[in-house]
C-alpha cells in the first residue's frame, strides 16, 4: 500500500490523476491539498471535492492552500482547462466541507505524524510545498518520497519556449523546494525527488479511442463516443450522452482538453501529464530515471522558470533530481483505461 498526499491545481489532467489514484487498489489517499495554478485555489478545491464526490470519495480530506505564488502574480490557464478548470464538464457543487486545516499545515502535520510513510505527489505549482519547507526544513526526511510533475529537462517548454507550466507559474517555489531537498539529502542521505517533466509526460497521449475503451470498460452506453467527441453529432453541444456519470465527466472534460491540443499541439488527443506522475509514484518501474543536477532560472530575460539541467555535468555539483527520461506510456495508458474504467463501473448510478 502506498500512502499518498496529492497536491493539485485541478485542472483537467489533475482530475484524471485523482480518478487514477481512486481507482488504484495499492493507493491510500491520505489527503489532497490545493494550490492556485490552472485556476484559482478556491476553484481548485471545489473541483477537487466535486471529482472525489463523483466516485464516492467524500471521506478524503481536501485542504485549501496558497492562492498566489511566492512572489509573482498568479497566472491561470482557462484556454487550456476551461473557465472553471474542468473543460466542458459541470459537476454539482460538492456537498462536503473543506478541511479546517490549511494545506501547508496539513503537509507538515501529516509528514510529522507518519515519518517515512507518506509519498508526496505534486501536480501543480510548488507554492504549498515551498511554504511548508520554509516552516519545516525536515520535510524531505519526513516524507517517504516526493514525485513531481514539473519541468522540461531535455524538451521544449509548453508555456514559454523552455518552461513548463507548473514551474513557470511559481519558479521561486521550485527553487526553494529543490534547494531544501538538496540540503536535507546532504545531511540525512535520503533519496532524491523523482521529476516527471514534459520529456516523458508528453508521451502519455490520450485519444478518443481511449475514451471509447474507458466507456466499454465501464459498461457505459453508447460506448462509441467518437462521433460525439469529434463534433459529428450535435448532441455533444449539450455534453456527453454516456449513461455512466463518471464517463460523462471524463468525456466532457477531455473533449475540451483535446480541442486545446488539436489547436496547439497538432493532434486530436491530450497529454495527461498528472496521471502519469501518480502512476509512476505507485509503480516506479513505469519510468526510467537519470540522476541529474537541475536548477531553476529566476533571472532570465527569456527563460525564467526554465529547469536548467546539467546533462554534461559541467557544474560538478552532485545530482539533486531523478529525472524521468523514458516512460512505458503504453502500459500506463492501458492501466489508466483499466483503473478509471473500473472505477466508473463501480459508480454507474450517481445522479447527473
Ligand atoms: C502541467 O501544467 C498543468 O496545466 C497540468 O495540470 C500539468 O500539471 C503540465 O505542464
Ligand atoms: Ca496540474
Amino acid at each position: 500500500m502506498t500512502r499518498l498526499i496529492l497536491d493539485v491545481d485541478t485542472g483537467i489532467d489533475d482530475a484524471m490523476a485523482l480518478l487514477y489514484a481512486c481507482g488504484s487498489p495499492e493507493a491510500e489517499i491520505v489527503a489532497v491539498t490545493c494550490v492556485g495554478g490552472n485556476i484559482g485555489a478556491a476553484q481548485v478545491a471545489t473541483n477537487t471535492r466535486a471529482v472525489l464526490e463523483l466516485v464516492g470519495r467524500d471521506d478524503v480530506e481536501v485542504a485549501l492552500g496558497r492562492e498566489r505564488p511566492l512572489v509573482r502574480a498568479l497566472e491561470v490557464a482557462p484556454e487550456t482547462h476551461g473557465a472553471n478548470g474542468l473543460g466542458y464538464a459541470h459537476l454539482p457543487a460538492p456537498a462536503w466541507p473543506l478541511s479546517d486545516r490549511h494545506a501547508v499545515d496539513l503537509l507538515i502535520d501529516e509528514a510529522r505524524r507518519r515519518p517515512g510513510e507518506v509519498t508526496l505527489v505534486t501536480l501543480g505549482p510548488l507554492t504549498n510545498l515551498a511554504v511548508a519547507l520554509l516552516r519545516e526544513p525536515e520535510l524531505p526526511r519526513l516524507f517517504a518520497r516526493w514525485v513531481l510533475m514539473g519541468g522540461s529537462y531535455r524538451s521544449p517548454g509548453n508555456t514559454a519556449p523552455t518552461t513548463e507550466w507548473n514551474v513557470h507559474v511559481d519558479p521561486d517555489a521550485a527553487k526553494v523546494a529543490f534547494a531544501a531537498w538538496t540540503a536535507s539529502a546532504e545531511t540525512h542521505g535520503h533519496g532524491r525527488p523523482t521529476a516527471l517533466g514534459l520529456d516523458v509526460t508528453e508521451r502519455a497521449k490520450i485519444t478518443p479511442e481511449h475514451v471509447v475503451a474507458l466507456a466499454r470498460r465501464a459498461g457505459s452506453t453508447p460506448d462509441d463516443l467518437l462521433s460525439v467527441e469529434r463534433g459529428e453529432d450535435l448532441a455533444h453541444a449539450a455534453g456527453s450522452v454516456a449513461s455512466n456519470p463518471v464517463i460523462r465527466f471524463v468525456a466532457d472534460a477531455l473533449r475540451f482538453y483535446m480541442e486545446f491540443h488539436s489547436r496547439y499541439d497538432g493532434f486530436y488527443g491530450a497529454f495527461i501529464h498528472d496521471p502519469l506522475a501518480v502512476a509512476a509514484a505507485l509503480d516506479p518501474g513505469l519510468v526510467r530515471t537519470e540522476a541529474l543536477t537541475v536548477d531553476v532560472e529566476l533571472g532570465g530575460s527569456l527563460t525564467t522558470g526554465e529547469t536548467v539541467t546539467d546533462w554534461r555535468r559541467v557544474w560538478g555539483r552532485a545530482p539533486n533530481l531523478d529525472v524521468a527520461v523514458d516512460a512505458d506510456a503504453a502500459t500506463f495508458l492501458d492501466r489508466f483505461v483499466e483503473r478509471v474504467g473500473g472505477l466508473a463501473a463501480e459508480h454507474a448510478n450517481v445522479a447527473r
